[in-house]
């Protein structure tokens, strides 16, 4: 049996890091796997249950005591709580504004990373965020950075209907105490700026194909 190998794709926000991490995972039958809607869940979970996210100490709590599962479905991972999935609720406009608070706690950090290595037991995976290949898996020889100009990536927020200040958002991802956004060290930079997401992801999945040996099939992805 293959060893499990992880692809790390890190960036900022409106990168393209989503759309490209799953039409590679999709091409090398990984795992995808998308840490910042674990960031979300917890954040969603904390408005549920009234945790003041600007309490560090509290949100540490909740994040010690909520019940999580960890599944694989369609190849994708995904985290549970009480065996409910927030999918919609946790890309609203209020968990997006909470979640950065999350995000910044050093213990949350420390439970996710543990999570998000316990993916590992699904195989080969593609995981994105902003400190996989500095933080997560730094032992991963594969790993990506996603950028675009800041004009570009303003606009396609505008074009999801989102207008936020990415200047103000790179700048607190990149500055905070706890794991911040960097360009981890021997990763290969895509500038996704004026490319379709075929066009960028193929640069990944031809430059993961020149890297990986010969004959190597992944572990199958994950199915339910
Ligand atoms: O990629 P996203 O917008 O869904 O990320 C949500 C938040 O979580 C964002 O503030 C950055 C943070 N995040 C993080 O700090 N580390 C990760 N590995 C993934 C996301």
């Amino acid at each position: 049996m293959n060893k499990s190998i992880v692809i790390a794709i890190d960036g900022p926000s409106a990168s393209g890091k989503s759309t490209n991490a799953k039409l590679v995972a999709k091409a090398l039958e990984f795992v995808y796997v998308d840490t910042g809607a674990m960031y979300r869940t917890l954040a969603w979970y904390c408005r549920q249950k009234a945790v003041d996210i600007q309490d560090p100490k509290a949100v540490a709590t909740a994040c010690k005591r909520w019940k999580t599962t960890l599944q694989c479905i369609d190849g994708q991972a995904r985290l549970t709580v009480d065996g409910y999935y927030p999918e919609k609720e946790i890309r609203t406009k209020e968990t997006s504004a909470d979640v950065a608070h999350v995000a910044a706690v050093p213990k949350v950090r420390d439970w996710m990373k543990h999570k998000q290595r316990e993916c590992l037991a699904f195989g080969s995976l593609v995981m994105e965020g902003r400190d996989i290949g500095s933080n997560v898996f730094p032992e991963t020889e594969f790993k990506f950075y996603i950028d675009a100009s800041l004009d570009e990536r303003s606009k396609r927020r505008a074009a999801e209907g989102v207008h936020e200040n990415l200047a103000e958002r790179d700048q607190r991802d990149s500055q905070r105490a706890a794991a911040p956004l960097m360009i981890p060290l021997g990763a290969f930079f895509v500038n996704t700026s004026g490319q379709t997401p075929a066009q960028s992801s193929g640069l990944i999945i031809e430059e993961m194909r020149r890297r990986l040996p010969q004959n190597r099939s992944a572990p199958p992805a994950c199915t339910t």
